[in-house]
């Protein structure tokens, strides 16, 4: 449906705004150093793309947070977003432009959002129960209050819940609700609320997702949550931290108490109202810094026939955000949909998530410090997994990368080659590229405008890597150190081809090995900037002279790599330590039923921090899956294959399960008989399309429950995006695969 990417209209990339409330992670990087190499990797086709973000300033983990350290939200969230907005160009993530929630150009953009959707009759106003805190005299929005998931029965915290089913929970709610400042159970109070009415937008959000492209796990998911009437949206809060509501108040702004009377506070808007507006804000102000001439906002989010390509790279965890409620957002007010939604995995430190509450975490600082280059991380981090699975940090695990992949291949093929050719030829060599050459690097060009547009920012690492892996091969083949002497011009032919496979490498790894990849632009001689090139320049001719080079990475060692891990490892146990003390400490509170108010709120202070990388997924054991595993060693005896009683089936229906995020429960017709089976590939297809599917069973295997629902037999599919094995004829259901 839509055109290929580099496309005619300007492109905006996003990531998901952080909370200015805290320092950032390796794990909060991963979203940020994504969209930076799919914002580079769109500029190295031609496509006109900016790339924007800003801080999330308002919201209740940052008032918590503000009050606990006695501070006003303002200047204490304006002091985490500096620290944040610096912690990026270490990364060598550059926004072309990075702003904040709480600034002008949002405040007004959002207020002239709710205004159009006033205006076009999307906004109610509803009498509604909110949580209270009796003792403290104040109402308990969002990360005031913690409970119960009333969908799936995990404990859940305001409005999301986050270690359960993710879903967005409305004010109200939550089911037994305790205030996190007191500790005591809330009560309910009715208040008057405004509400933007999603329902109206129902038929349109149909059709969008059947438009939006990205991760799988966006596009699918969501369609289970407009099935059925839409929940209206709850936009305004009973908080003063925030953009004012703009329209005649409920509780109007005129008799809003005196600031300082704990009892009644100012009707603000919710914050992932003005959040996802900052993503237009942002590249508002791009727009209005390098001139509309130059870029232009408007032809990017107004509503135009031709309108520009929107990509937001996000976590899973705020599919829901981007997909129902922003779109619907945005179509109230008359601006232009998302094209793409990419939303990826968690990071996880030795296969579990990261608490930045107790500080188990690798810190963007830890990496800083640590001297190692950004690239390798960018590298590790891009390229580790599949987008969508979950990918788990070490320094051993970076180690192995590096210095396999990034010294082994893709430094030691450029090192090798250029320094051979500045010491025999003073540079590139007078031939022209052999034709297997080129055809090589047109086929990686062709390979990476591939991953551009199937949105696989894995792809954008890897295509440099098996080019340089061809170009070992190559050097390897021809040994052009045995031919100088003997067939000069074949040895000329061999180097001059090295030095047009280093160049590309530059070019191609620019996306996600930036430094790295103008090092070696300057190593060829080029003129100007690696990151002002196009894909073309891989097979332009490189300068006639450059210098000796100097290698590209340096070896990871393993005494660094053992220091680093033994302050890791030692984070993790504090940290398992202090889980068992809240333990115990829990334990000892409900058994004298004496909440510690303190602690409590404490405790939601500090783990009010955005919780992306601090969910336990399913997908956990797809994490370090780098690359295709070895053969297994072990031989099977035919008779033990043929113990598995594999068969075709056809999908006779395919329903979620509820309350269970990656499940499926799938009807299958085996030919003889009809059978349930339970899958976890409900984030990875879309349902409705698999009835009619001739799938392969394992249909002897002992019957298991999963979530409750039983299970008889297990479907064949490959790899972490569950590519489902299917047949190629028409064998018919139930005939036997061998
Ligand atoms: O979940 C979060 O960390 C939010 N601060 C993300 C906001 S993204 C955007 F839509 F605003
Ligand atoms: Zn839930």
């Amino acid at each position: 449906m839509h055109e290929e990417f580099p496309t005619d209209e300007p492109a905006v990339v996003t990531c998901g705004l952080p909370y200015a409330n805290g320092d950032l992670h390796v794990g909060h990087l991963r979203t940020y150093v994504s969209g930076d190499a799919l914002s580079r990797a769109l500029a190295r086709v031609g496509q006109d793309v900016a790339f924007v973000c800003g801080s999330d300033m308002h919201g209740t983990p940052i008032a918590v947070n503000a009050a606990e350290e006695g501070v006003d939200p303002e200047s204490f969230a304006l002091e985490h977003h500096e620290r944040i907005r610096e912690t990026f160009p270490q990364f060598n993530v550059e926004f072309d432009n990075y702003g904040h929630t709480h600034d002008g150009t949002n405040t007004e953009l959002t207020r002239e959002f709710v205004r159009s959707w006033i205006d076009g009759g999307h906004v109610l106003e509803k009498e509604i129960r909110v949580a209270w805190d009796a003792a403290a005299d104040q109402p308990l929005p969002d990360r005031f209050v913690e409970g119960t998931c009333p969908y799936c029965g995990e404990d859940a915290r305001g409005d999301e819940c986050d270690e359960g089913c993710q879903r967005h929970l409305e004010p109200g709610e939550i089911e037994a609700p305790v205030s996190t400042i007191t500790g005591n159970p809330a009560e309910y109070r009715t208040r008057p609320h405004k509400f933007l009415r999603l329902s109206d937008f129902q038929a349109y959000l149909q059709g969008f997702l059947d438009r939006l492209e990205g991760t799988a796990n966006a596009q699918n998911q969501p369609r289970e949550w407009i099935e059925g009437e839409l929940q209206d949206l709850c936009i305004t809060r009973d908080m003063d931290w925030g953009i004012d509501y703009p329209g005649d108040a409920a509780g109007d702004a005129s008799d809003a108490p005196e600031a300082g009377d704990s009892t009644e506070t100012d009707l603000v808007l919710y914050v992932w109202v003005d959040a996802p507006i900052e993503y237009v804000a942002s590249t508002k102000q791009y727009s209005e810094r390098v001139g509309a001439d130059e870029y232009d906002w408007e032809a990017v989010w107004k509503n135009r026939a031709d309108g520009g390509e929107i990509i937001h790279v996000i976590g899973h965890d705020i599919i829901q955000h981007h997909t129902v409620f922003w779109p619907a957002m945005l179509r109230g007010a008359d601006y232009n949909e998302p094209r793409a939604v990419m939303a990826c995995g968690f990071v996880n430190l030795d296969g579990e998530a990261f608490s930045t509450s107790r500080n188990r975490a690798v810190w963007a600082d830890d990496y800083v410090e640590s001297g190692l280059h950004p690239d390798l991380y960018r590298y590790h981090i891009v390229t580790g997994s599949e987008f969508v699975a979950d990918v788990d940090f070490s320094w051993d695990g970076l180690q192995e990368r590096v210095n396999n992949e990034l010294v082994g291949t893709l430094g030691n093929f450029c090192y090798r080659s250029l320094l051979f050719a500045e010491r025999n030829y003073d540079g590139t060599p007078d031939a022209e590229v052999s034709e297997e050459v080129r055809e090589e690097i047109e086929a990686a060009i062709e390979a990476f405008h591939a991953a551009i547009n199937d949105y696989r920012v894995r792809g954008l690492g890897q295509v440099p890597l098996e080019l340089a892996r061809f170009g070992n091969e190559y050097i390897q083949r021809h040994e052009p150190w045995k031919l100088t002497d003997d067939d000069p011009e074949a040895a000329t032919q061999v180097i001059r081809d090295c030095v047009q496979l280093s160049k590309a490498l530059a070019v191609l790894m620019e996306p996600v090995l930036p430094g790295k990849a103008e090092t070696l632009w300057n190593q060829l001689g080029e003129p100007g900037s690696v990151h002002d090139t196009r894909l073309e320049d891989a097979l332009a001719a490189p300068p006639d002279a450059f210098d000796e080079p100097g290698e590209l990475f340096d070896q990871l060692d393993d005494g660094t790599v053992e220091r680093l891990d033994a302050q890791l490892e030692a984070r993790i146990e504090a940290a398992a330590d202090d889980a068992a003390d809240d333990a115990a400490a829990d334990r000892a509170d409900t058994e004298t039923d004496d909440a510690d108010s303190a602690d409590t709120a404490a405790d939601a202070g500090a783990d009010a921090d955005r919780t992306e990388t601090e969910t336990d997924d399913a997908d956990a054991a797809d994490a370090d899956t780098m690359d295709v595993d070895p053969i297994a060693n072990d031989r099977v005896p035919f008779e033990e294959f043929t113990d598995l009683d594999l068969r075709v089936a056809e999908v006779l229906s395919a329903d979620p399960i509820e309350g269970a995020d990656d499940l499926v429960r799938l009807e299958v017709d085996l030919g003889v008989e009809t059978r349930q089976i339970v899958a976890g590939i409900r984030q990875l297809h879309d349902l409705e399309s698999l009835p009619g599917t001739r799938i392969v069973v394992v249909a002897n295997l002992e019957r298991t429950e999963l979530f409750g629902v039983e299970s008889d037999g297990m479907l064949l599919a490959a790899g972490e995006q569950a590519d489902l094995l299917t047949t190629l004829g028409e064998a018919e259901p139930g005939t036997t695969v061998q």
